[in-house]
């Protein structure tokens, strides 16, 4: 097969076509985020970093909240501001943002948007500017793949996963290979796009941060954070999925891991 490697992301640069491949109809994220919120009774101001298509950041909106949602892609911005009006929404880069000093209650970060920050610098950086955006005893919510459940998994690598949709008339098809970068500790995926409307080939290729729970730990307490919560479930992303009114549990071995830590040393 002959292929175009695309510069961009397929996905975030056609946030209907990211809606449709992650379909959440019931804002099951922005259900269970509103309930980490409430639960630990946080303030009203919540960044939502890397906020996507901005589904989660007007459903936390809805709820009453006064929110910002941040991302790097013009298109993800543009999307959220004409389909998930309600929050204020900004161009800004998980690896180094400033936004104001102690002006946020919260900062969310979810499905696995924390994991673009590659390297050690880079999630310093960030654990950085959401100390310097949070007020005193303000949250920390963080929802991604687990690194850990990644050891000694290879049935999840190396052969292809398929996928497919439709989306405006035209079927598209995924082929998502995964293999992952020990020295780098990275999960890099090649995902190969077909459509059956004559187009080429587009091949793209992204990665994520292998994080585990115990260095998730350690980035917090180094930055000022106490872990409240640090679980594999349930959540919005598991199976079977949360559901209104279950407690987080208190294991960290399934693909999913969940964190909510409290600021307790602001600079
Ligand atoms: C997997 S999506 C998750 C989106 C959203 N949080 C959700 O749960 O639907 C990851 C998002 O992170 C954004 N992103 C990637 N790198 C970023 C960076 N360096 N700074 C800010 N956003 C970034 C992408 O544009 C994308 O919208």
């Amino acid at each position: 097969m002959t292929s175009t490697t695309a510069a961009h992301n397929l996905l975030t640069d056609n946030p209907e076509l990211y809606e449709a491949r992650f379909p959440d109809p019931d804002r099951l994220a922005g259900r269970w985020t509103e309930d980490c919120l409430r639960r630990h009774g946080t303030g009203e101001r919540v960044l939502d970093m890397g906020c996507g298509t901005g589904r989660d950041a007007a459903h936390l909106h809805g709820a009453g909240r006064t929110v910002t949602g941040a991302d790097i892609s013009e298109a993800m911005l543009a999307h959220a501001r004409t389909n998930h009006p309600g929050p204020v929404y900004v161009r800004a880069d998980l690896h180094d943002f400033d936004l104001g000093r102690g002006v946020f209650d919260a900062v969310v970060c979810l499905d696995s948007a924390l994991l673009y920050c590659h390297t050690n610098d880079q999630l310093d950086a960030f654990f950085r500017s959401c100390r310097r955006a949070l007020a005193p005893d303000g949250l920390l919510v963080a929802e991604m793949r687990n690194g850990a459940y990644f050891l000694g998994r290879v049935d999840l690598l190396d052969a292809p996963a398929v996928n497919s949709l439709a989306w405006q008339g035209t079927a598209y098809r995924s082929h998502t290979t995964l293999t992952v970068d020990r020295t780098a500790q990275l999960l890099r995926r090649t995902r190969v796009w077909t459509t059956d409307d004559g187009s080429p080939p587009v091949e793209q290729r992204s990665a994520w941060r292998l994080l585990f729970p115990q260095e998730l730990r350690h980035f917090l307490a180094t930055h000022g954070f106490e872990v409240l919560e640090l679980h594999d479930g349930p959540g919005p992303r598991t199976e079977p999925p949360w559901q209104e009114g279950q407690l987080p549990g208190d294991t960290t071995d399934a693909d999913r891991l969940h964190v909510v830590a409290r600021l307790t040393t602001p600079h």
